[in-house]
């Protein structure tokens, strides 16, 4: 329903537009434009943040092979060090020297990249923020994403109904809550996607956050790193769940809830009853524990399909039209960058043959 709503939105704006000579960018984000197109051959430049889920290792490859496919000169960079924002920046002023005629990034810290975007402008390229938001900036064409609010609810139901299921006789239940790195803007947008669902639940005494640490800021991992939310958990578990059960923790993704139920199961917490464990990504090594029952749920927000959309958008970008967009623009703090969002969907043990039939390596999984 959201998705025709949205579609007819986009269609009749469109029209309108048409109407009143307006481009479609309109008045929206800045850009150096892109109408006159640009040549088989161009350079496009991916800048990936560091590779702290599945996701963006197979992005790397996927951006590699089917811009290459395209035409195109792919120049894809990860910012792997210790130095991670200033690297990226780096890379993406390179980028801009090879005279790159899109960069595609997905930024390491959505807050820090003003002064390279605004560069990539001067030098007539556009745009597009992939996966995360580019923020605080006019200078950012188009966003591409599955949409992470919706990733936050998907999380907030999945807690919810999954520790319904495994605890048939609670009437309220014991949870923590777990969130993404500060630099990652997604963070914050899967975080209050989920509290839209649990806030009120919390509120009317359903559920039960034992350490009391329910701001965004106690939540936080930093650099989304596994033993970071591994490290946090021991400490939960030790200061609050002595003699009290844990039912259900809420983790933004798969990396982290493989940490959380580590530590779960060294607490001795997992007997008689496995907490409900939230997960995204659909990383290979989670499968088995959501087949198993060991981690309850993952997001399905495939690669592969949110790679080949942005290369669409390059496809359409070099033959001087604009990039399709399906949803309603979003707003960076600065300006609103046309979107087009992917529909994530969530996965549990029910589901999984169904969501991943496209995906035979994780099919396989599936079925062992
Ligand atoms: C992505 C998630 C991923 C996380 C950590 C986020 O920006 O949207 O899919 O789990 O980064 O890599």
């Amino acid at each position: 329903m959201r998705k025709i709503a949205i579609t007819t939105v986009a269609i009749a704006g469109v029209a309108l537009m048409a109407l009143s000579g307006c481009s479609s960018r309109g008045t929206d984000a800045s850009s150096s434009g892109s109408a006159a197109g640009f040549k088989a051959g161009s350079v496009i430049g991916v800048a990936l943040p560091d590779k702290t889920s599945e996701n963006w290792v197979l992005a790397g490859k996927l951006f590699t092979d089917d811009l290459t496919k395209a035409g195109f000169k792919a120049d894809v960079q990860y910012a792997p060090s210790a130095n991670t924002a200033s690297e990226q920046a780096a890379q993406i002023s390179t980028m801009n020297t090879k005279g790159a005629k899109v960069i595609i990034i997905g930024a390491f810290d959505g807050k820090q990249l003003g002064s390279q975007v605004k560069a990539a402008h001067d030098n007539g390229a556009v745009v597009i923020a992939y996966d995360r938001l580019i923020q605080d900036t006019k200078d950012v064409d188009y966003y591409i994403a599955y949409d992470n609010e919706k990733v936050g609810e998907l999380q907030g139901q999945a807690l919810l109904d999954g520790m319904k299921a495994r605890f048939p006789d609670a009437t309220n239940y014991n949870i923590e809550l777990f969130s993404g790195a500060s630099t990652d803007p997604n963070a914050a947008v899967f975080f209050n996607g989920a509290m839209k669902i649990l806030q009120p639940k919390i509120d009317d005494g359903t559920l039960k956050v034992v350490s009391g640490q329910t701001a965004i800021a106690q939540t936080q991992t930093t650099g989304w790193l596994a033993a970071n939310a591994q490290t946090r958990m021991d400490t939960l578990l030790a200061g609050n769940y002595s003699g009290t059960v844990l039912n259900g923790v809420l983790s933004p993704n798969d990396t982290l809830a493989r940490a959380i139920i580590t530590s779960i199961h060294a607490a001795g917490k997992d007997t008689p009853v496995q907490p409900v464990v939230t997960g995204q990504d659909s990383e290979a090594a989670s499968i088995p524990l959501i087949m198993s029952g060991v981690q309850y749920s993952t997001i399905n927000k495939d690669t592969t399909k949110l790679v080949a959309q942005a290369v669409e958008m390059v496809k359409q970008l070099a033959s001087g039209k604009k990039a399709t967009t399906n949803a309603d623009a979003t707003d960076n703090g600065s300006v609103k960058v046309p979107t087009y969002y992917l529909p994530p969907e969530l996965v549990t043990k029910d589901n999984a043959a169904q969501s991943y039939a496209s995906n035979p390596t994780l099919l396989a999984l599936v079925n062992k």
